[in-house]
């Protein structure tokens, strides 16, 4: 187990425009390490360059569009080769059932699973030529524990984190033999736009800086999956274990309870 951070690192940091990628970046600039910022828009990454421009790079992306990824491999490995590519960028499509829609699939996919899918081959070259020279490397896949439990609304965006945890601990065994490692963050509910839009009520709900402060640890001590709130992800790990019958009553009751606190809603 590899502890990272320590000291000043080259990192590639996507979604950094906002929510848990926006005080990630924050923090890791605050601790002295070089990185590189990427999201579609432009002004966030430029608002927080400004704290140290000569140890930040903006790369604005959209990770969806693998050719403009791909093309970013130069922009990863100089002039100082990224160690620890922190792909953190993503989505959240809720679908209605009662007007099913493939596209709500396709949009979560697109984003979560393929849109990272191309991060990881564009800075793959970066890992392996810094492996090369002796150092660590690490690859940190910012997934959810959403996917451990048929949350109602969730089948597009669970479906591509179930997804995107799968590849990330297969490639883990891949990339082993060549000692690139693969991190997997897997949060609970942690206030941000993505879950500002949410009308049901967020058990155990944490603060961006919060879930910052979580994945750095985690990082700094070597951790290679880390999930929290701890209270919330033990109980969707236990959960998860119960027989499948149970599993379907309680996630149909716990829809039917959302459905209630919705409906009272002014
Ligand atoms: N908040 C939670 O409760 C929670 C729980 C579990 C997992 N997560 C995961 O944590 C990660 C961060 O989420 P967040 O809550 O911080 O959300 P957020 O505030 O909406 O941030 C998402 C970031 O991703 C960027 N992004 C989205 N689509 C992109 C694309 N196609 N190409 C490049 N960048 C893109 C956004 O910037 P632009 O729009 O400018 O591109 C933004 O910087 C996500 O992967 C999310 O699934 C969040």
């Amino acid at each position: 187990m590899t502890r990272y951070l320590n000291t000043p690192t080259d990192i590639w940091l996507t979604g950094a425009g906002s929510g848990i990628g926006y005080e990630l970046a924050d923090q890791l600039i605050q601790s002295g390490h070089r990185l590189r910022l990427s999201a579609r828009r432009c002004e966030p990454l430029a608002r927080l360059a400004t704290a140290a421009p000569d140890r930040v790079r903006v790369l604005p992306l959209d990770m969806t569009d693998r050719d403009a990824t791909i093309a970013m491999t130069s922009d990863l490995l100089e002039p100082s080769p990224v160690q620890l590519a922190i792909l953190n960028a993503g989505t959240c499509e809720y679908l209605d059932a009662s007007r099913f829609s493939s596209q709500v699939i396709a949009n979560n996919v697109n984003t979560n699973l393929l849109g990272t899918a191309n991060c990881i081959e564009a800075v793959l070259p970066t890992l392996r030529q810094v492996r090369r020279t002796g150092l660590p490397a690490a690859l940190v896949i910012v997934s959810s524990s959403a996917s451990w439990f048929p949350f109602a609304r969730a089948e597009g965006y669970g479906a591509s984190k179930a997804a995107l945890t799968y590849l990330a601990h297969s490639l883990r065994a891949d990339l082993a033999a060549e000692g690139i490692e693969v991190t997997v963050v897997s949060p609970g509910f942690v206030k941000t736009p993505l879950t500002d839009r949410n009308d049901f009520p967020m058990p155990f709900l944490i603060t961006a800086e919060q879930a910052a402060q979580k994945i750095l640890a985690g990082l700094r001590v070597g951790r290679r999956d880390i999930h929290f709130p701890r209270r919330f992800t033990w109980l969707l790990k236990i959960l998860s274990a119960l027989p499948q019958p149970l599993i379907d009553r309680l996630a149909a009751r716990l829809n039917r309870t959302a459905s209630d606190h919705q409906e009272l809603r002014p």
